[in-house]
């Protein structure tokens, strides 16, 4: 629907993105700023944001929705003045879909030794690994929410078995769910491959630590516990990481996400032989599919229908 020239005008502040592309399909619907002349200006009436520098949204008099352009809030609540507006999130078909992808690429090149594959093919040696059964192995998922849930799915017919733990209590066929501070120790120790999916909020913070990876399940089919995170970097402990990795605690990781992003050059995470890195690109937001339902939304918005995919304030995420 054209929401007209009377429609509130859109504030665009994406850092790390590149904003030409958001902007572009934007302005098919709404005047789009993406610098402000007038830090208080009345006409605008939605934020697209991510990382926008803290204080530019309290000034907004007649803002009424801020939308981020991740799954992921965390970045939002950066801003010690963020505005007492509804919180709109991502989520998306095709950010799932790409979440699942990775997901599945990470659990399975586990499962089947491919780490100690691509070394042996780098020495040229020629042996075969253990080849455990995926239902003797446990992919546990640390954060049950949409992108877990939608991740089960494409797991299950390998026949793994499945774990999820949340902060509600929650329910899934074939799954064992398991909540809150007291169902978290039962959780790692059913856990082979932990998958972290979590949300980034003051309870998950550093939460993935030498600790918690020390509860993962011992002694199982794969010859030692594996991490993938894919949630965010300010959810583990880098330095508590290599040590599990050094002393044995963990077999192997992959991680999407890091302590400070770019990675940097100096971690000894780059070059370490027991860790996968990709550069935070599991799920990338992509505005020809996001665009499209945040100017629906803004018009429904405007019509006084309720918007969706909020944002809990009070938990964070
Ligand atoms: P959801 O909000 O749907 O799910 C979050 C899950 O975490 C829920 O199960 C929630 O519990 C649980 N949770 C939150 N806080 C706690 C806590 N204190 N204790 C226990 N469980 C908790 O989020 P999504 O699945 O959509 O996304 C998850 C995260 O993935 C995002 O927040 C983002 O950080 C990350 N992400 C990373 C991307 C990448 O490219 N690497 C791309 C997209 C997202 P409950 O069910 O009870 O609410
Ligand atoms: C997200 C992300 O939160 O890209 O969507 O990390």
């Amino acid at each position: 629907m054209w929401a007209g020239t009377n429609a509130g005008r859109v504030l665009l502040s994406v850092r790390g993105f590149d904003p030409a592309q958001w902007r572009e399909l934007l302005s098919r619907q709404r005047t789009v700023v993406t610098e402000l002349d007038d830090p208080a200006d009345p006409s605008i009436h939605y934020a697209v944001v991510w990382k926008q520098p803290s204080g530019i949204l309290a000034r907004l008099p007649n803002l009424r929705a801020i939308f981020s352009v991740g799954a992921g809030v965390d970045h939002l609540f950066a801003d010690p003045d963020l505005p007492d507006v509804p919180i709109v999130r991502v989520v998306d078909d095709n950010l799932t879909g790409h979440m699942v992808e990775y997901v599945a690429w990470r659990v399975l090149d586990h499962h089947r030794q491919g780490m100690t594959y691509r070394a042996n093919q780098a020495a040229a040696l020629w042996f075969d690994m253990p080849q455990p059964r995926a239902d003797e192995v446990a992919v546990g998922f640390l954060g049950f929410g949409n992108l877990a849930k939608a991740a089960v799915a494409a797991l299950r017919p390998f026949g793994f078995q499945l774990n999820g733990w949340s902060r509600s209590p929650s329910a899934m066929e074939g799954v064992r769910c398991f909540d809150g501070p007291g169902g978290l120790g039962p959780f790692l120790a059913a856990t082979d491959i932990l998958v972290v999916l979590l949300p980034l909020t003051d309870a998950t913070r550093g939460m993935v630590d030498h600790g918690l990876l020390g509860g993962l399940r011992r002694g199982n089919a794969l010859g030692g516990p594996v991490l993938i995170n894919a949630g965010r970097g300010g959810l583990q402990n880098e330095a508590d990481i290599l040590r599990a990795l050094e002393d044995g605690t963990l077999k192997e990781a992959s991680l999407d996400v890091f302590e400070s992003e770019p990675l940097p050059t100096l971690s000894p995470l780059w070059p370490h032989h027991q860790v996968f890195v990709t550069p935070h690109a599991a799920a990338v937001s992509d505005p020809a599919h996001l665009v499209p339902s945040m100017l629906a939304q803004m018009d429904a918005h405007d019509g006084g229908a309720p918007l969706r995919n909020l944002v809990d304030r009070a938990a964070g995420y």
